[in-house]
């Protein structure tokens, strides 16, 4: 992967809505893959920023959220259906219905993994994919131990998970125990990613995924697959590497 060091995650910010933006210009109906969690929120800033500033037309731009939980009510403020929209839709102006997000619905959770492969297959692919990584080093929410080759599908979010998530939440047993979220294997389909990391935190993940061996106990090391990965930190989350 390319490392790019920047000062914080507004420097990023800027790397990031540079990309996206041109990513838009070539492509008006470019697909993107959208994480959640607080990572790439300063990114998101400033792609909204950008987006007024420079008049861009993303009406025709299409995204893939990465994951969202399994059994949140409908509508809760912190379903990542809920995020997305008031993070990333509403600020950049995407047309809603062109953005999509796994549904965490028990009702119909059996097929959702299946339903949404397909959704991404038929709109052409991601053409750029943000990611985060959490310090156990998941992608997504790709646990260590999840295959390099999954695809969209269940699982059960880990106790360090759901206490790092917990901020969210009124009460850390609010954290549901299980998601919905992209494989590792969907996630290296795209054609760029671009995964942020700032702050000490994460230099371990950080360091396991780009110099550490290409590992299941690793999720972010499968980035060493991907022919068009770039790696945007800061200081903190870089300390690790040699
Ligand atoms: C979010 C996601 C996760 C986060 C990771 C880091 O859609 O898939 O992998 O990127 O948990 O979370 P933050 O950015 O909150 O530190």
């Amino acid at each position: 992967a390319e490392v790019v060091i920047v000062a914080d995650a507004d420097a990023a910010g800027a790397v990031v809505a540079d990309a996206i933006v041109s990513l838009i210009r070539s492509k008006p109906d470019a697909v993107l893959g959208l994480a959640t969690g607080s990572t790439p929120l300063a990114s998101y800033r400033a792609l909204a920023r950008r987006i007024t500033d420079d008049g861009i037309d993303v009406r025709g731009v299409r995204g893939f959220a990465l994951d969202e939980y399994v059994g949140l009510p409908a509508g809760h403020p912190e379903s990542y259906r809920a995020v997305i929209t008031r993070e990333v839709v509403e600020p950049l102006g995407l047309t809603p219905e062109l953005v999509r997000v796994p549904h965490g619905d028990p009702a119909t959770i059996r097929t959702a993994g299946d339903d949404y492969e397909r959704a991404i297959t038929a709109a052409g692919g991601v053409d750029l994919q943000i990611l985060g990584i959490g310090r156990s080093g998941h992608i997504g929410f790709n646990e260590p131990g999840s295959s390099l080759a999954s695809l969209t599908r269940v699982k059960t979010l880990t106790e360090s998970t759901r206490l790092d998530n917990a901020r969210f939440f009124d009460s850390p047993d609010d954290v549901p125990m299980h998601c919905i979220t992209q494989g590792i294997g969907t996630i290296l389909r795209a054609r760029h990613l671009v995964l942020l990391a700032f702050g000490k935190a994460k230099a371990h993940a950080v360091a396991a995924a780009v110099e550490g061996p290409v590992s299941a106990s690793q999720p972010g090391s499968a980035i060493q697959l991907h022919p068009h990965a770039t790696v945007i930190v800061d200081e903190a989350a870089a300390s690790g590497l040699a």
